[in-house]
């Protein structure tokens, strides 16, 4: 049926909320208002629920070959576990790692057009700089990728010198796109990294302690700089220090177009859990820190220094040697222990894109440190803004796509793997008590989630392209 009706649900948008009916025709929002009334019609009850658009995770590594495997969680099963967790709209980074440009979009495509569950978009990561890429940045527009990754860290694979970065700001400023930036001092990574090993220390806890913290602190002010001085505006992604966000809300203050993301894991975890036993669990770049950084990074979401959360989702297995079961097939992916003598060889990163809004929930709205109409500005809404999707993405308005969560803000759920639905063998918030989950999550007007039924399918996921010009938020 292509109309439908979410019947008596309260409507949260990242700028009020209001007690209404909404209606969807075929795969748009048409209307929203007071008990509607509309002939032949699919009526949803909602009462007692919150609806909200579905999420926006800005950030994520889908299929993504690094050291001797690949991120476990594919086009597909990395858009299921999302959609689990109320995510609509992800955007994936294609890595430059074929002759051109145009090869490594195709390449991103192959993977994940055919796979893909939800609707997606790609950032472009910018990880060398001669006249061919300088040229290829602006026809990126015509791709439909208006946003480039550049990084201060990963010397001799990824990293580009300041000089580099602050030609990518400049041509991608000049086309209206969007400079996302890692910030890591990775010079100094890289004498610490040589030091630390040559003095033997291989466990987990050494990686943060070679990704040290004033290196993400001076590299978020040098990346801002930089961006003054190219006219161009910033993101800075995966903010996991106190010091990084000062510097952000510096140049904010200046009134920069700077903006911030940060992840659940700087949230809540830090360099204590490195020194677990399965501390290569939470090896990821830039690194954990301290609990004064976690309460910095909340103050950050609460007061609007920073403007999303993303997740930077980029799943191993912890024991890539045990199969796991997904869909009726055993599978094992190489993943953490192949860094078990050599915390430089672990793979770096963490599941969570469908963990992202329960989490938040249960740990940011719950516990009063923001509004459910923040949780829906950090979560879908801003970055849907800052990566030119809204209002098609981010909104319950008329002519929105209809991607929609109806969420029961009071199911009790003690979370892990067994619920996360990502590919891998662990999950950091495992046996943490939820309240609040979605129920039921809609894809343009299609049901794709139903409690605990995946109605979705591999393949109908949408590639957005989208418009250069969006504006710093
Ligand atoms: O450890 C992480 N974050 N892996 C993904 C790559 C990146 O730098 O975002
Ligand atoms: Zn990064
Ligand atoms: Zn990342």
């Amino acid at each position: 049926m292509a109309l439908k009706i979410i019947r008596s649900g309260t409507l949260i948008g990242a700028g009020g909320t209001v007690k209404a009916d909404l209606l969807i025709d075929g795969e748009k929002i048409a209307a929203t208002g007071h008990a509607l009334d509309v002939p032949d019609v699919e009526i949803i009850d909602a009462s007692g629920k919150l609806v909200m658009p579905g999420g926006v995770d800005p950030h994520t590594h889908f299929d993504l070959p690094m050291f001797d495997t690949v991120s476990s969680d594919d086009h597909y099963t990395g858009h299921k576990a999302a959609a689990f967790g109320g995510t609509t709209t992800v955007l994936d980074f294609v890595p430059l790692d074929y002759p051109s440009m145009r090869e490594a979009i195709d390449a991103w495509h192959a993977k994940a057009d055919l796979n893909a569950a939800i609707d997606f978009g790609f950032h472009m990561n910018i990880t060398r700089l001669d006249d061919q890429v300088q040229s290829e940045i602006p026809r990126l527009v015509d791709e439909g990728i208006t946003t480039l990754k550049v990084f201060m860290a990963y010397n001799n694979r990824l990293r580009l010198q300041d000089g580099e970065i602050l030609k990518v700001m400049r041509i991608g400023a000049e086309h209206g796109m969007l400079t996302m930036l890692h910030a890591e001092n990775g010079d100094v990574i890289e004498v610490l990294t040589a030091e630390t090993l040559a003095a033997g220390y291989t466990e987990p806890i050494w990686h943060a302690y070679s990704r040290q913290a004033w290196g993400a602190v001076e590299s978020v002010l040098r990346g801002i700089a930089l961006a003054e001085q190219a006219t161009s505006s910033l993101y800075i992604v995966h903010v996991n220090t106190a010091g990084g966000l000062d510097q952000i809300d510096y140049g904010r203050a200046r009134g920069l177009p700077v903006m911030g993301e940060t992840c659940p894991q700087y949230l809540f975890f830090t360099e204590e859990h490195l020194r677990r036993p399965d501390g290569a669990k939470w090896v990821c770049s830039p690194p954990l820190r301290t609990a004064d950084d976690n309460d910095a990074l909340w103050l950050g979401l609460e007061n609007g220094g920073l403007q999303a959360l993303g997740t930077d989702h980029c799943a191993f297995f912890f024991d890539g040697t045990r199969a796991i079961e997904y869909e009726g097939e055993w599978i094992a992916i190489p993943g953490k222990e192949l860094g078990v003598d050599d915390f430089s060889k672990i793979p770096n990163g963490l599941p969570g894109v469908g963990d992202r809004l329960p989490i938040l929930w249960s740990y940011g709205v719950g516990e009063g440190r923001i509004t459910p109409n923040q949780f829906v500005a950090l979560t879908s809404t801003n970055p849907a803004k800052i990566f030119g999707l809204y209002p098609r993405k981010g909104a319950l308005l008329p002519g929105s796509d209809a991607d929609i969560v109806i969420w029961d803000p009071d199911r009790p759920l003690k979370y892990g793997v067994a619920h996360a639905h990502h590919r891998t063998d662990y999950n950091l918030y495992e046996g943490w008590e939820l309240v609040g989950f979605p129920e039921k999550v809609f894809l343009r007007g299609h049901l794709i989630v139903d409690g605990e039924e995946w109605l979705g399918q591999r393949g109908m996921g949408r590639f957005l392209k989208r418009k250069p010009g969006a504006e710093a938020i």
